[in-house]
This record gives C-alpha cells, structure tokens and sequence, in this order.
C-alpha cells in the first residue's frame, strides 16, 4: 500500500495537551501536516502555548479548539466550532481518553459513566460526523487511539478495557465497511504508557503487570504510531513483546485463566 503523505493534511488531534495527543500532534506537525488541536477547557491555555509552539517550531498552521466531550453537546459543538473555520478535515485522531481505576462497584458511577462518554460516545460521534464527509469526497482517515487494552478484560479498571474493546470492534468493523473507498479506519494500541492517564491520578504507581510490561515513552509511541498510520496499518501494537502477549497468548491461553492471572497482575500494590 502507498504511504499516506502527511504535508499540508489538516489533522484534527482531540485530547492533544497532554501525554499520546501532545505527542502525537507533534509528530504531525513535523511531518508538515496543519493540526487542528483540541482539549478539555480546563487546558485552554496549555494548548494555545503549544499551538504556538507547534507553528514556530515547525511552521505549520495551528489551530486549538476547547470543549468539553463528557458533555452531551460537547462532540458536535466541537464539530461546528471548527467547521466554521476549516472546511475540511482529512484525518481525525480520536484520542482523548479517561480511566477509572478500582472495583467496579465500589467505583463512583458518574466517574464511569463519564469515562463512556468520553472514550466510547464522543469518539463515536466524531467519527460518524466526519465520516461521512470522508465518503462523500472519497478520501480520508480516522485514527482510533485504542489499546491492548482491547483484547482482553481489564480486571480492576473493567469500564476502562471494556470502552476499549468497544472502541476495538467498532473501528475494524467500519474500517471493513469503507476500506473499498479512499477512506480508512486504524486503531494504535499502546499498552501503559508514562502519561497523566496513569500517574497523578488514582491509578496504582506499582503494578505486578509493570514488572513484564514496563512503561513505554509517550514520544516513542507517537512516533511509531504513526510510521504505521502512514504505511495503511489498519491495527498497530507497538512492541513484538505486547503483540505476542495481547493477541498470540490469548489465542491459545483460556479466557479463564487470563482472566485469573489479571486480577492478580493488575491488583495495586502499595
Ligand atoms: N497511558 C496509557 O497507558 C495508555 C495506554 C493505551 C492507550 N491509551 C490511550 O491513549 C489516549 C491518550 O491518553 P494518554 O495516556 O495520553 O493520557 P492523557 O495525557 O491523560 O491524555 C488524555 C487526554 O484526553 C483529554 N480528555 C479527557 N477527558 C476529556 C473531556 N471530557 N473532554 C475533552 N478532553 C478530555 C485529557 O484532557 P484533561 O487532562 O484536561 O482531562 C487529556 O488531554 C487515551 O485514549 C488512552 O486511553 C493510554
């Protein structure tokens, strides 16, 4: 398949302040592309400095959107905001993101409830919106930050891996729905990255899994991301190792016994 060329594409970036997005972005911005940058409104004045920053340092055109997409209105008040000041936007990247780390039902519902809204309705709003412009003019991406996540139940954070399996299922089902167009969908599947995601927040500093996963570089994973993203990977796990272990291990391992190991690999350890 022929590379997918960056220069002068407008690329939208949801969650960009921080962590993957921010790493992202800037791995677009390098390649040329003009980025359409948005965060939560909390984060306004962060993204208008990197805005600014993307544009001095690499001279491309920047713009930065804030709104808030737990809210009900929040996706499709983002998408006329920018419609009313760019036209057309060739690849969205749907990755802001939230997690909920705990039991499920020891766990606050709003907190969780707000997590679907997040990374399971928003994304799926903003993908149809612009979708459907993609297949109108033929041509155009959406890039699903997923993650390994996807595969396999998340044992202690249940909501979080569950909203990605959603993510997962929806984005190659409609990628095989319009890769007959000019049009694709592709997912980059990271799994537990050093971002605000995952510290500073209430998820575990120590975690048994961290001892066979690691950590991975937010700026590793963006870079990667996207030479896969440019070379049509409709599905990218970065690592040999989390390939072997997200998809070859589940395979031929029982969903029990994942299960089972899960509750104790993923279990705080303070
Ligand atoms: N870190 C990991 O281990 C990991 C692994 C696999 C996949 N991922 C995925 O990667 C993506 C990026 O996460 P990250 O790790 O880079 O974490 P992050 O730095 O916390 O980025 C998430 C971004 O989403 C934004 N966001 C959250 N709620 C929002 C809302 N209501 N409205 C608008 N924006 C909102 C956040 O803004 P605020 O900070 O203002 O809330 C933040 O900028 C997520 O989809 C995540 O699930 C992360």
């Amino acid at each position: 398949m022929a590379i997918y060329e960056l220069k002068d594409k407008h690329v939208l970036i949801t969650g960009a302040a921080s962590g993957i997005g921010k790493e992202l972005s800037r791995c677009f911005a390098r390649e040329g592309a003009q980025c359409i940058l948005c965060a939560h409104p909390s984060e306004a004045i962060k993204l208008m400095e990197f805005s600014e920053e993307l544009r001095s340092t690499y001279g491309v055109k920047t713009w930065s959107f804030a709104e808030d997409l737990a809210e009900e209105e929040g996706p499709d008040k983002l998408y006329h905001q920018i419609k009313e000041r760019i036209q057309v936007i060739d690849v969205l990247v749907n990755n802001a993101g939230l997690i909920v780390y705990g039991d499920f039902h020891q766990m606050d519902i709003t907190r969780q409830i707000r997590l679907v809204h997040v990374n399971i309705r928003a994304l799926m709003e903003l993908m149809h919106l612009y979708l459907q412009e993609m297949m109108a003019r033929g041509e155009g991406r959406i890039l699903n930050i997923s993650s390994v996540s996807a595969f396999q139940p998340t044992v202690h954070h249940a909501v979080y891996g569950a909203s990605k399996a959603f993510v997962q299922s929806l984005s190659e089902a409609v990628n095989e729905e319009v890769r007959r167009s000019g049009v694709r969908v592709c997912t980059i599947n990271p799994s537990y990255t050093n971002t605000p995601l995952i510290k500073g927040g209430d998820f575990p500093e120590r975690l048994w899994w961290y001892s066979i996963s690691g950590l991975s570089d937010p700026a590793v994973i963006a870079k990667k991301g996207i030479e896969a993203f440019k070379k049509g990977k409709s599905l990218y796990i970065p690592g040999v190792k989390n390939w072997v272990i997200h998809i070859l291990l589940q395979r031929i391992s029982s969903r029990k016994l994942i299960n089972y190991i899960s509750y104790y690999a993923l279990k705080s350890r303070l």
